[in-house]
């Protein structure tokens, strides 16, 4: 039997129901995704129940347009699916048609860890890394400090005692009234504020060195609108004061993940420095990494912009390299939240 190098790849972990067909790990051959977030923003979350109905809707069409879309190139000859972590029902959409197909089409199933498969998009289009790397992946479900030694071997350093970074965010657009998700509105919000107009904290962990916490800066954001006291109701902002707040909120952010992340590759000797997920979209978290990293010496390795956000490019390509080293999964493949 020859390798398989041509992955159907799928992601159903959140919001977004993601297909794609990725050849060799990295050439994009057709790739689809439907976003859930006008569903879930009346609610100012994603809602699970909502999300795997949505995914069970959506899922069939997008397959068929991707394979539609690569036909030319021939039929996928593995199946990569996100097993974990995720929404529950959400993930379960997602394998259970994966496994029907690859029972169908007799394929290889492979499971993949969709935290792993952001780490990967950092590096999927590259030639030239150099390994061991620190690589970051901030989401709205993750924060994660990670020791990559080579695309499949991950050592987790740090993460959040709390909320991830994301997530912290769209709380934080909540509070300041820049609607959902609040990643991309405080990024625009951001940048017609002045970043040092609030000194807000780094969320330090005692102890644990790599670690983050983003509940105290969230609380001072609070602070800022209320004042002390929690129970009065929020004062009314003038837009500068809004975008002052934004940009001093992730200017905070920026720094807490960049300090960390440096601070790793620094005592490991790593050879660069990665950011995925979500959040490695963020305009001024870009920018200041390629400014440390090059303060630092170390070349950088971010998700394309379109790529760093939920997709099934990161997952059929890092399937295409999990099938190889370690082969497939079986038909019982689980779906696990954590
Ligand atoms: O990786 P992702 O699409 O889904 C998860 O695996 O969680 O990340 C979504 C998160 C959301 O919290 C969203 O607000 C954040 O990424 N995000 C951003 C930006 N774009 C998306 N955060 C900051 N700046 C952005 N431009
Ligand atoms: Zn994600």
């Amino acid at each position: 039997m020859t390798a398989a190098t041509r992955i159907l790849g799928i992601d159903t972990s959140c919001d977004e129901t993601a297909v794609a067909v990725v050849e060799e790990g990295r050439r994009v051959l057709s790739a689809r995704l439907s976003s859930q977030i006008g569903l879930h923003a009346p609610f100012g979350g994603v809602v699970p129940e909502i999300a795997s109905r949505r995914h069970l809707e959506t899922l069939f069409g997008l397959l068929q347009e991707v394979l539609e879309e690569s036909r030319s190139a021939g039929p996928p000859q593995a199946i990569a699916v996100t097993q974990k972590p995720g929404l529950i029902g959400a993930l379960l959409v997602g394998v259970s048609a994966a496994k029907a197909l690859a029972y169908a089409w007799r394929l290889p199933l492979v499971g993949v860890d969709h935290v792993h498969a952001h780490a990967y998009s950092t590096i999927q289009d590259r030639d030239d890394v150099s390994f061991p790397l620190a690589t970051l992946v901030v989401s709205g479900g993750h924060t994660s400090l990670f020791l990559m030694r080579s695309a499949l071997d991950l050592k987790l350093r740090g993460e959040t005692v709390d909320d991830a970074a994301g997530e912290a965010f769209d709380k934080v657009a909540s509070l300041l009234e820049l609607g959902y998700p609040g990643g991309p509105a405080i990024d625009k919000a951001a940048r017609r504020g002045n970043p040092h107009a609030h000194s807000l904290p780094r969320g330090e962990v005692k102890g644990a060195p790599f670690d983050f916490s983003f509940s105290g800066l969230k609380t001072a954001v609070r602070y800022h609108l209320r004042g002390q006291d929690l129970s009065q109701p929020a004062r009314v902002l003038e837009a500068s004061e809004v975008a002052d707040l934004a940009a001093s909120f992730q200017e905070a952010v920026v720094e807490a993940l960049l300090a960390r992340l440096l601070r790793l590759a620094g005592e490991e000797g790593a050879a660069g420095v990665a950011i995925g997920g979500g959040v490695a979209a963020n305009t001024r978290l870009r920018e200041r990494a390629a400014e440390r990293a090059h303060q630092a010496g170390l070349p950088l390795y971010l998700s394309p912009r379109e790529l760093a956000t939920d997709n099934a490019v990161m997952v059929a390509g890092l399937g295409f390299h999990v099938l190889r080293e370690r082969g497939p999964s079986g038909l019982d493949l689980e779906a696990t939240p954590h």
